[in-house]
């Protein structure tokens, strides 16, 4: 009996680079390998809450390309529903490059191609008919930024129980970060969010409590160390008295291969969690589950849990 969940988001074809260390300016390195395989934040995230066991549906655009076609059958094999996509001509599935190094940490650029052709009109249209009260709809920073303003604010209206991943940073409008339930940040987007330096569970914890302010529940990932949150207990959000509750989820030691996409993991999972209980805690802890299973393995998608992977059983 699990919500509906619906991601707006990008859809990228990954090229990632495998190198010694990732080069600085003016130097040139040779690749150990390259791997391509389908990812995009918003595409990453639907492939990880449908591969638990989700009900997701994902709305963004791809090009008429090979690209396109690899990204949509591997949402399509994890039982994500494409109606929603656009197929676009004449311009070209969206792109990222990605170096990984050998600690497993990434640089990424990403080339928006079709997914800048996603207009606010036309998603927000969508969601307004996907999310019927009781939907989540996932957002996060790789779109235009009004189309996540206008969505967010369309799925509100619904009555849908929006999970904004500021992912990249995007500044947006006040009123949008204020339906933010919970609003997604690392710790690089929480210091972009703040204009101060975040680093650190201590610090995470301190600034849970600005950014509450802002939003009805915040989460912030620390990679290695896990995640902070906190929520509150007013419907209409904002800080009172007792709040913030900060809370911390541990993550698990592991062996770094590649953390690609690993806070996609972390979104995705959190937004299947909150589509069969509204426990943010619960949520949490199984996002960091799942972002650490995802550092294990190369790329995004393909190292993603499914629900075995992480003692789930099936549909709970
Ligand atoms: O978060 C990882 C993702 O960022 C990659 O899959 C890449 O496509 C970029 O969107
Ligand atoms: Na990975």
């Amino acid at each position: 009996n699990s919500k509906r969940i619906v991601v707006v988001g990008s859809a990228n074809q990954d090229y990632l680079v495998r190198v010694s260390h990732r080069p600085g300016g003016g130097e040139t390195t040779i690749a150990r390998r390259l791997v391509k395989q389908p990812g995009g934040k918003g595409a990453n995230q639907a492939v990880a809450a449908a591969r638990l066991g989700g009900a997701v549906h994902f709305v963004g655009a791809v090009g008429r390309d090979d690209d396109g076609a690899s990204i949509l059958r591997s949402l399509q094999k994890d039982g994500a529903s494409v109606d929603d996509v656009r197929i676009v001509d004449g311009v070209p599935t969206g792109l990222a490059l990605i170096l990984v190094d050998d600690a497993g940490e990434n640089s990424i650029t990403v080339v928006s191609g079709a997914n800048e052709t996603v207009t606010a009109d036309r998603a927000a249209v969508v969601v307004r008919r996907l999310a019927s009260s009781g939907a989540i709809v996932v957002l996060q920073g790789e779109l235009p930024v009004d189309v996540l303003e206008e969505t967010a604010r369309a799925a509100s209206a619904v009555g849908a129980r929006v999970i904004l991943n500021l992912a990249p940073y995007r500044e947006v409008a006040a009123d949008v970060l204020a339906v933010a339930d919970p609003v997604v940040l690392n710790e690089t987007e929480t210091s972009q969010l703040l204009g101060e330096r975040v680093s650190g569970v201590d610090a995470a914890r301190g600034a849970l409590e600005k950014v509450q302010s802002n939003a009805r529940s915040v989460v912030i990932t620390l990679g290695a160390q896990g995640a902070v949150w906190t929520v509150s207990d007013r419907p209409e959000g904002g800080v009172g008295p007792d709040d913030p509750k900060p809370h911390v989820a541990a993550a698990e030691t592991t062996d770094v291969v590649d953390t690609t996409g690993a806070g996609d993991a972390f979104v995705g999972a959190l937004a299947f969690a909150l589509s069969v209980s509204d426990d943010l805690g619960r949520a949490v802890e199984l996002g960091t589950r799942a972002g650490t299973f995802a550092i294990r393995g190369v790329g995004a998608q393909s190292s993603y849990a499914r629900a075995a992977d992480l003692g789930l059983t099936a549909g709970s």
